[in-house]
């Protein structure tokens, strides 16, 4: 099935007043993004105040930041299920719920188990969030401001991040960890109750379920009555009438895979280039480089303000030089900046150099392959696999986030913290090639487009092409479960 998202039609022109609702229900939605961000950033001041409550040694310390991580892999991987089954709407009202219940647990937790039962719970909720917040902006965004509204997932996660560092700072003199831990139920309530009373199911849902005039309702808000009714007339021109989701087998089918393989390398990438070492261990790294530790959470806060700052330059970016060019600037940027970290270790540099190599990686994260991987989550899938295949990749984001938070002092106490940056660097080289080679552009362009460059890139690759299945002889073997993509209406730039 394809048409996943608001169609782009150059010679149409969404209302003024359609722009706006689109963004208003993107923003309340990215809520979601606020949540993950928080809840990664407040631990790390909560934790000093934990660890002599409740006595912790270094393992439990590890565990209750871990834990999150880990339920945030099962939740992003059963996510798809549940939207697909219930709808993206209820879904939302369900992830709240479980927000809620996690926070409170560990608000009032007065041992360690508690703690990283509540831990773990939250990480449920966060990371089903962070795999059904892409799918819905992706099906109620026109592709004119797809990039965009996207990106206000990643802006909001990365205020999340700040207002949590914000939070440790002010509540640090009262040690007051409970407060901190409290402080992020509000906006988990804001949306639930958006969710829940505000905005509307998503039209690619509604179609999918045969309920075409409910899905009209919705396109009408913001295509007007016109496009609304041009959109579906599309669809049915196009003789898409498989509507039911295909669930997990969708993702394996070969017409599907390269998307996966962009999806998951994509996932994989993003944590192997080290962001997380930065965002959670910043104030120690900052620490080692000799400034003292009120300075470092100061300069923690700085590392917040530039991510924030940069991915406020991405939303500018996006939806005019495309995906493809801020991904690869960025990670061009990332090696460039990581080698020059790792030697500032190395060779014992000022500690203020390391810190402007820290800010300045940090920036170039954040304008590109911080916001273009959620971005692009919610744009390479076909409508059938998009759950599912938002799913799979953020369950593999949260899984090596684990895997590299966990290795991370070890890793280093092992090779050393400059050689450690070189290997990020590395891996940010080899995926500058990959990107190069094999990731679609999808600025304003509908699925068909955007599928048809991705099996255009992997056809053209041997190893790549066996690993995804992908190429021009694939759309036949994935007839009998998958209606055909059809023929490409490219309308988006090359
Ligand atoms: C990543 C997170 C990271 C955040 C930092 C996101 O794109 O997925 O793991 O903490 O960026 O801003």
């Amino acid at each position: 099935m394809s048409l996943p998202h608001i169609r782009h039609d150059s010679s149409s022109t969404i209302p003024r007043s359609g722009r706006r609702t689109a963004w208003l229900w993107s923003s309340l939605i990215a809520i979601g993004g606020f949540l993950f961000g928080y809840e990664t950033g407040v631990i790390a001041g909560a934790l000093l105040f934990i660890t002599p409550e409740f006595d912790l040694s270094a393992f439990a310390q590890g565990s209750v930041v871990s834990a999150l991580l880990l339920g945030a892999m099962l939740g992003a991987l059963v996510a798809g299920r549940v939207a697909d089954r219930l709808g993206r709407r209820m879904t939302f009202g369900i992830e709240g719920g479980v927000f809620i219940v996690g926070a409170l647990t560990t608000v009032c937790a007065n041992a360690y188990i508690p703690l990283l039962a509540g831990r773990f719970t939250l990480g449920i909720a966060i990371g089903a969030l962070s795999a059904t917040v892409p799918v819905y902006l992706s099906e109620v965004s026109p592709a004119q401001i797809r990039g965009r509204t996207m990106t206000l997932n990643q802006l909001l996660m990365t205020i999340g991040i700040l207002s949590a560092y914000t939070v440790n700072f002010a509540f640090s003199g009262m040690e007051n960890w409970r407060i901190m831990l409290a402080i992020g139920i509000a906006p988990a309530v804001v949306m639930i109750v958006a969710a829940c009373m505000l905005l509307p199911e998503s039209p690619e849902w509604l179609w999918s379920r045969g309920k075409t005039e409910d899905a009209h309702r919705v396109l009408r808000s913001i295509l007007g009555g016109a496009g609304a009714t041009a959109h579906l007339q599309g669809r049915d021109r196009d003789g898409l009438s498989t509507r039911d989701g295909f669930g997990w087998r969708s993702l394996l089918m070969p017409r599907v895979r390269p998307a996966l393989v962009v999806g998951a390398t994509l996932a994989a990438v993003q944590q192997l280039s080290g962001i997380n070492t930065i965002i959670y261990f910043a104030p120690s790294i900052i620490a080692d480089t000799g400034l003292d530790v009120s300075q470092s959470i100061f300069y923690s806060i700085a590392i917040g303000t530039i991510n924030l700052i940069m991915t406020i330059v991405s939303i500018r970016l996006v939806d005019r030089v495309g995906r493809r060019w801020l991904l690869l600037s960025s990670l061009g940027a990332m090696t460039a900046t990581l080698t020059f970290l790792g030697l500032s270790f190395v060779l014992e540099a000022h500690p203020t150099v390391s810190l402007a190599l820290m800010v300045a990686y940090i920036a170039a994260f954040a304008v590109g392959m911080g916001p273009v991987f959620w971005v692009l989550v919610g744009e390479i899938f076909p409508n059938s696999a998009r759950a599912h295949g938002s799913s799979a990749s953020t369950a593999i984001n949260w899984g090596t986030n684990f895997a590299v938070s966990l290795m991370f002092l070890s890793v280093v106490r092992a090779i050393g913290l400059g050689e450690t940056f070189w290997v990020f660097a590395l891996v940010c080289a080899g995926s500058f090639v990959f990107v190069t080679k094999y990731v679609p552009e999808t600025k304003g362009r509908d699925f068909e487009a955007v599928d048809t460059e991705l099996q255009r890139r992997f056809a053209r690759s041997g190893p790549a092409r066996a690993l995804a299945g992908a190429g021009a002889g694939s759309a036949s073997a994935d007839a009998p479960e998958m209606p055909r993509i059809h023929a490409p209406s490219d309308s988006g730039p090359r």
